[in-house]
């Protein structure tokens, strides 16, 4: 059986996780969704939040797991037996971070490898970040998240 994670902070889940983490489960026998959580940043939405959202978006998924994580990724793959990692790639300018993480979770853990899927080209500018700034003008979103995000984005940024 092979299992793969795709981590990330999903702060929230866009169309663009989605259809990496729907690609991804044709792939794998199993795929760990992770919704990491880092100290150090801040995010809009609690990491309780993110797997709810995570989860409603993908519940029809049945290899899919949604997980979360407090640590180092290399570590969750140890835990959970699982040698691949994904990682959606959407534009050159990923590439530099994407290789650094990639490069520096198999020195932590050799023998774990990190796939990248290219992000559809319909969702090649989208990013979490975008669909935040947006949303906090009032700006429409519809269009770069399911609508059960797009009201839990709207509740949290009218308050
Ligand atoms: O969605 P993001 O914010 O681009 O995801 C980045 C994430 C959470 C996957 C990455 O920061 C991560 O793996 N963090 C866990 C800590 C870790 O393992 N760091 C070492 C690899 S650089």
């Amino acid at each position: 059986m092979i299992k793969a994670a795709y981590p990330g902070s999903f702060d929230p889940i866009t169309f663009g996780h989605i259809d990496i983490a729907r690609r991804a489960s044709h792939l794998f026998d199993e795929l760990h969704v992770v919704v990491m959580e880092n100290k150090q940043k801040k995010y809009a939405f609690t990491v309780e939040e993110r797997m709810e959202m995570v989860r409603e978006c993908l519940k029809d998924v049945p290899n899919i797991r949604v997980e979360s994580f407090s640590g180092l990724l290399a570590e969750y793959t140890l835990k959970n037996e699982i040698n691949v990692v994904i990682r959606g790639l959407r534009a050159v300018t990923d590439f530099e971070y994407e290789m650094q993480m990639a490069l520096a979770n198999k020195e932590i853990l050799n023998g774990v490898e990190t796939v990248f899927l290219m992000t559809d080209k319909s969702f090649s500018f989208l990013s979490s970040s975008l669909v935040k700034e947006v949303a906090s003008f009032g700006g429409k979103i519809s269009q770069w998240v399911p609508s059960y995000v797009e009201s839990k984005v709207f509740e949290k940024f009218a308050r």
